[in-house]
């Protein structure tokens, strides 16, 4: 973890300066997106010189096995997507980056990407829960924009989910209903097809949404409340994303944070992988370890290091190739 550990601690001393300088201007200042590296822990604990490893910009290998089946089937039940409502969305576009035509956020969560394609080379990953230890470190945030990068390469389906069923914010972003959702779902109160939804065609054609958007397929929060807890324990979890991920290249999981509830912790036994964010200048070190803890059952991929300003080892990209999608 040591890469991490200096990589907060660096995050926390910039961010100490800054807000020397901020109280010395008094003007608020916008908030900035920050870098965001993916972090192997098990090459940091291998001392291997690659914990922030270079952005990889070849193109990922596909392979088969991961390709969306044309007539998905899981033991004779098959999902008709054609059935799933398109809802307005009116979405926070300052909070989604990713959708921008190009800049530095936009390479940033390529880099990202990069990272998982790397992963997926490696072994089988479709299914990949977003958790950190705490509120507030920027999960909503990274597991939306990934899930916008992920839908724009190549126009893989994309099933974003809302897995905070506390404090389910994703529909706020994507600016659509947050009910009926997965917590109604998992109560047996809703069907797969009734708590999925896609966004109506935008009008505005240049946009880079126009063309990201019909990939995408979202599930909202639902209101578990104080049920969140068993919800989040429920088998039609597992039930969910294996009839899901026969019709989807990505499904992201956005979720609660692990140290103060166990959601985040029973929704990620049934996924693939999982992304822990850190976010640079609030994330403590132990808190980033301790959440790594609380995962030790599951396949933890790396921390992705959310607003910092400059990330260790990664620089001198933002200009590269930045029209590509
Ligand atoms: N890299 C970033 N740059 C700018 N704002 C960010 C960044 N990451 C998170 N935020 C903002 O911080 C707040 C908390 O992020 P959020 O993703 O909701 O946290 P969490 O889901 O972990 O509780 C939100 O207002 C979000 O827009
Ligand atoms: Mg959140």
């Amino acid at each position: 973890m040591s890469r991490i550990y200096e990589a907060l601690q660096k995050a926390e001393s910039e961010r100490k300066s800054e807000r020397r300088e901020e109280e010395s201007q008094t003007p608020e200042q916008p908030v900035s997106v920050g870098t965001i590296a993916a972090a192997i822990d098990e090459a940091e604990e291998s001392g291997s010189e690659s914990a922030f490893a270079e952005p990889i910009f070849a193109e990922p290998i596909f392979s088969e096995t991961y390709r969306v089946s044309s007539t998905p089937r899981i033991g004779g039940e098959s999902l008709d997507l054609s059935k799933v409502a398109t809802r307005q969305w009116s979405m926070s576009l300052e909070q989604l980056p990713a959708l921008q035509e190009r800049g530095p956020a936009v390479e940033q969560f390529r880099s990202l990407r990069s990272r998982i394609f790397e992963l997926r080379d490696i072994s089988p990953l479709k299914t990949i829960l977003v958790t950190s230890g705490l509120p507030q470190e920027g999960k909503s945030f990274v597991a939306t924009n990934l899930a916008l990068s992920l839908a724009r390469h190549k126009n893989s389906k994309v099933l974003l989910i809302d897995g905070d069923m506390r404090r389910y914010t994703l529909h706020q972003l994507l600016g659509c209903e947050s009910h009926p959702g997965l917590a109604d779902y998992l109560a047996g109160k809703a069907t797969i097809l009734e708590v999925m939804q896609r966004p109506e065609p935008l009008q505005s054609a240049s946009s880079a949404a126009t063309a990201v958007l019909p990939n995408l397929t979202f599930i909202a929060g639902g209101n578990g409340g104080d049920k969140a807890a068993d919800l989040s324990g429920s088998p039609r979890f597992g039930e969910l994303l294996r009839m899901a991920a026969p019709y989807f290249d990505w499904i992201i999981v956005d979720s609660s944070p692990v140290l103060p509830v166990s959601d985040a912790v029973n929704l990620a036994r049934s996924c693939d992988g999982v992304l822990l964010v850190a976010r640079g200048g609030v994330t403590k070190f132990p808190v980033a370890q301790r959440a790594q803890s609380e995962l030790k059952a599951s396949n933890v991929l790396g921390f992705v290091l959310n607003a910092v300003l400059e990330t260790p080892e990664v620089g001198g990209y933002y200009g590269y190739d930045a029209a590509k999608k």
